[in-house]
């Protein structure tokens, strides 16, 4: 069995677990702790360490999802974490911090990973996309299961000037205490932007607000399929872990 420490880190949550990259099943209690606030380089990668010390993993392998574009290990953008990310090389960073070699990857990418290894996209041809609605709207593109990373669709403008993200995310839900028909009918009009420019084959929804689903799909209305993911919370961990063991 190939298990890999797989790390998920969130706006809220820094959650971790062993995962058998060979099943996609995870082979150790989550551990979950919170983000540090301010979430800086340094307080989130004492945390990381922490989470990595609590596990007790003794491989020498890491993946590591991260709500940012991640270039060449580099994060390059960051909406729902600390702005001291932006430039720095969070793989590096974290080996220092952990002693373990670590591969960073954008989370929605990571979870998208997962969803089409061992969920609902495994097989599916042609463009699938994954979208994870939590407290940033993250994506994840597909081709014939090729991943095309860092899409960040959830930065897309809408017609009405206002970003995505801010739009219907779970943290604009809050904010603006939208119902579910509302938040529904916000969804939608994204969804049918995203239709118009990509009419993807299945889009499979992930993150908290995914849990929801069937609150807020009777408000959608668009042609392609939309499906929530298999993996629900899980997903960040177990593609961060197979996106870590598959650039190996
Ligand atoms: C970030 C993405 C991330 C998404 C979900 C967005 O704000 O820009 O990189 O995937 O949140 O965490």
């Amino acid at each position: 069995m190939k298990t890999i420490l797989g790390i998920d880190v969130g706006a809220s949550g820094i959650k971790g677990a062993l995962v058998d990259v060979e099943t996609g099943e995870l082979v150790s209690e989550r551990i979950k702790i919170p983000t540090p606030q301010p979430s800086t380089t340094q307080a989130v990668a004492g945390a990381i360490n922490d989470l990595v010390e609590l596990s007790n993993y003794d491989g020498d392998l890491i993946g590591c999802g991260f709500p940012s574009i991640i270039k060449n290990g580099v994060a390059l953008s960051a909406a729902n974490i600390d702005q001291s990310w932006i430039g720095t090389d969070v793989e590096k960073l974290l080996a220092v911090a952990t002693g373990k070699e670590v591969v960073a990857v954008n989370d929605a990418d990571a979870a998208g990973l997962s969803e089409m290894r061992f969920g609902k996209g495994k097989g599916v041809k042609g463009s699938v996309m994954l979208i994870t609605i939590g407290s940033g709207l993250g994506s994840a593109l597909f081709t014939d299961g090729h991943l095309v990373r860092n899409t960040e669709l959830g930065h897309l403008h809408l017609r009405s000037g206002e970003v995505a993200e801010h739009y219907v995310s779970n943290t604009s839900r809050k904010k603006f205490e939208m119902s579910w028909e509302e938040f529904g009918k916000r969804f939608n009009e994204y969804l049918r932007h995203i239709e118009r420019l990509f009419t993807p084959d299945l889009v499979i929804l992930g993150g908290g607000v995914s849990n929801d689903f069937e609150q807020f799909s009777p408000f959608l209305d668009v042609r392609i399929p939309v499906t929530t993911a298999m993996m629900f919370n899980h997903a960040g961990i177990i593609g961060a872990a197979l996106y870590a063991h598959e650039s190996k």
